[in-house]
């Protein structure tokens, strides 16, 4: 059986992509700093799924988490990078912290994520997925510290790609629109009138609507298999057409 760690399996996306990756039959170590809607979403989707509590941005929820797979399921085959945070905020009133927080959590979490698998991952010649955005192809306004590391990932994956190639790893990013998650309701409650927001995001979508966890996931667990074997260094868009334009 495959394994696979998926950080930010809480909620939203992440949930949705533990969720697909336990139906497809893979063993999952659920990984996010929320520790009891995790378990719920554990214990919701049923299967093989294994919850860790932590920080991503510390170094050591990572090596958990791998440790946890190859402890428990022999090996590990797939590590997604999902776990984000994001910063509707202006340059001019962002600060320092939040600044070094946004970064540490959306891209030095996916470098200790990287350090703590790749080991496991030469040996099963498996893949890394990291979550990037839609805004880490094209910029949107509003937010520019988070598009900054949404970039940073997108670059961080073809550059991994790249140098984990000769191993048989694969590394990716998938880049999602606008997903009806917990952060979107977060982004649009912050906006003066929420539920125009909601409508002017929805239209904004060449499809006309919001994306679901699940259309992600099913990307995401593509990249992860076997059919996926010669897709290395892609930003994959599941944006419903937005960068299309
Ligand atoms: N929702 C969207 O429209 C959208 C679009 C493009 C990209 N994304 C990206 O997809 C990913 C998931 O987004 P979402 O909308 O599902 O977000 P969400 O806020 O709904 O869920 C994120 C999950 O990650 C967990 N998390 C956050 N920081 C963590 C940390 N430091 N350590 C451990 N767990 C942590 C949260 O507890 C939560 O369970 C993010 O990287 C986000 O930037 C989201």
């Amino acid at each position: 059986m495959s394994s696979v760690v998926v950080t930010g399996a809480a909620k939203g996306i992440g949930a949705g992509i533990a969720e697909a990756f336990a139906r497809a039959g893979w063993s999952v170590v659920a990984v996010d700093r929320d520790k009891a809607p995790l378990e719920q979403t554990a214990s919701r989707i049923g299967g093989t799924v294994v919850t860790l509590a932590g920080d991503v941005a510390d170094r050591a929820t990572n090596d958990a988490a791998v440790k946890l797979a190859v402890d428990r399921f022999g090996g590990l085959d797939a590590a997604v990078g999902n776990a984000g945070v994001t910063l509707p905020k202006l340059i001019d009133e962002t600060t320092p912290e939040e600044f070094d927080r946004l970064f540490s959590i959306n891209v030095k979490a996916l470098m200790y994520l990287a350090q703590a698998a790749h080991k496991a991952l030469a040996k099963s010649k498996g893949s890394l997925t990291v979550i990037a955005s839609k805004t880490g192809l094209v910029a949107q306004r509003n937010s520019p510290i988070y598009v900054a590391t949404k970039g940073a990932a997108v670059q961080l994956a073809r550059a991994l790609a790249l140098d984990w190639a000769p191993e048989g790893i694969r590394v990716n990013a998938v880049c999602p629109g606008i997903v009806d998650t917990p952060m979107l309701k977060q982004f649009i409650d912050a906006m003066p009138d929420p539920a125009a927001s909601r409508r002017e995001h929805e239209r904004a979508q060449p499809l006309g609507r919001l994306a679901t966890p699940a259309e992600v996931a099913s990307a995401v667990l593509f990249l992860a298999t076997p059919a996926a074997g010669f897709i290395t260094g892609v930003a994959l868009p599941v944006d419903g057409g937005f960068t299309a334009e």
